[in-house]
């Protein structure tokens, strides 16, 4: 299947990108493998005549929004993040008629009706920077509360409103769960997504984005390490540093969206270029500014 991909791939000339959290093999035949943010760079730099986006909805609608002239294909449109939809259209309304200098900061885990309000999207590996950059006192953070609660502890000379969104994933992770696993492993260093709950991020060495817990993996002397995110980053960390060892905090921290991609849906829709991403144009046009904002504001 692999090899069949890789041939189609080349006739077609498409661009396979993959999330960390999408299953192994699938990250095994990507062109391109990383974060949110990564992915939407490469996504807009791309002159592949087709985008095959492996992870959750709004990573392909993000490219499509960067990107509208390509074709924006999904192994599966059901593949979707729960807490993309955990904001409202009227919530944003209401602050924005509260507040006269509120910027919106999106979280680029929002669907694209959402980031079409806001003022500038954030990954979890830029939120601080860019929420510092703004020149606004008051800051609506939409939709995840701790990549929120975490920015806020970093830029205390700003206002930052927290909207009630989770992960349910990295929500699933609780601060007894951290204890007991340090106890079982003492040396590990404890490495956590701001997505996890205020609490559990307290206890960790180091706390950043998919991609910055790699890279810290890669650059430390630490021989031990606990993960808190997604199991699928295992894929990456063992690939890369086989003299270490790396353990979940819980037994299973698994995204399921994520997973509903694989190898045959990947083969099927590209080959009959199925599960194209369509959005209106109107949503297109008012979503690209803090899109690109985003870009601009982490360069
Ligand atoms: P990053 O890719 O920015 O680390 O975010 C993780 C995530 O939950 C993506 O859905
Ligand atoms: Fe959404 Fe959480 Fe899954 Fe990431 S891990 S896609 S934030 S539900």
């Amino acid at each position: 299947m692999t090899e069949k991909i890789k041939k189609l791939k080349e006739e077609k000339n498409a661009v396979i990108l993959a999330h960390y959290y999408v299953p192994a093999e699938v990250q095994a035949v990507a062109d391109y493998i990383g974060d949110s943010y990564y992915l939407s760079k490469k996504a807009k730099e791309t002159k592949a005549d087709i985008i095959v986006f492996c992870g959750v909805r709004f990573m392909g609608e993000s490219a499509v929004i960067l990107n509208p002239d390509k074709k924006v294909l999904m192994p599966d449109l059901n593949a979707d993040c729960a807490m993309a939809h955990m904001v409202t259209e009227e919530k944003i309304k209401e602050m924005r008629s509260k507040y006269e200098d509120l910027a919106v900061v999106c979280y680029i885990n929002s669907t694209a009706k959402i980031k079409a309000l806001c003022d500038v999207c954030v990954t979890s590996s830029n939120a601080v920077k860019i929420v510092e950059k703004l020149p606004n006192k008051n800051i609506f953070f939409v939709p995840d509360k701790n990549l929120g609660s975490f920015v806020k502890k970093q830029v205390k000379d700003k206002n930052i409103i927290l909207n009630d969104g989770y992960c349910p994933v990295h929500a699933e992770i609780t601060e007894n769960d951290v204890i007991s696993s340090k106890e079982k492993h003492p040396n590990a260093k404890f490495l956590v997504h701001p997505e996890c709950e205020e609490a559990v991020v307290k206890l960790s060495d180091f706390t950043g984005s998919t991609a910055d817990i790699i890279n810290y993996v890669s650059q430390s002397e630490d021989k031990e390490f606990l993960i808190g995110t997604e199991d699928g980053v295992f894929y990456e960390l063992e690939k890369e540093n086989p003299d270490k060892k790396f353990y979940t905090v819980r037994e299973k921290q698994v995204c399921f969206d994520m997973k509903l991609v694989n190898l045959e849906k990947l083969y099927d829709i590209l080959k009959y270029e199925k599960n194209e991403i369509k959005l209106d144009q109107e949503i297109i046009n008012a979503a690209t500014k803090p899109l690109e904002r985003m870009l601009e504001l982490t360069k």
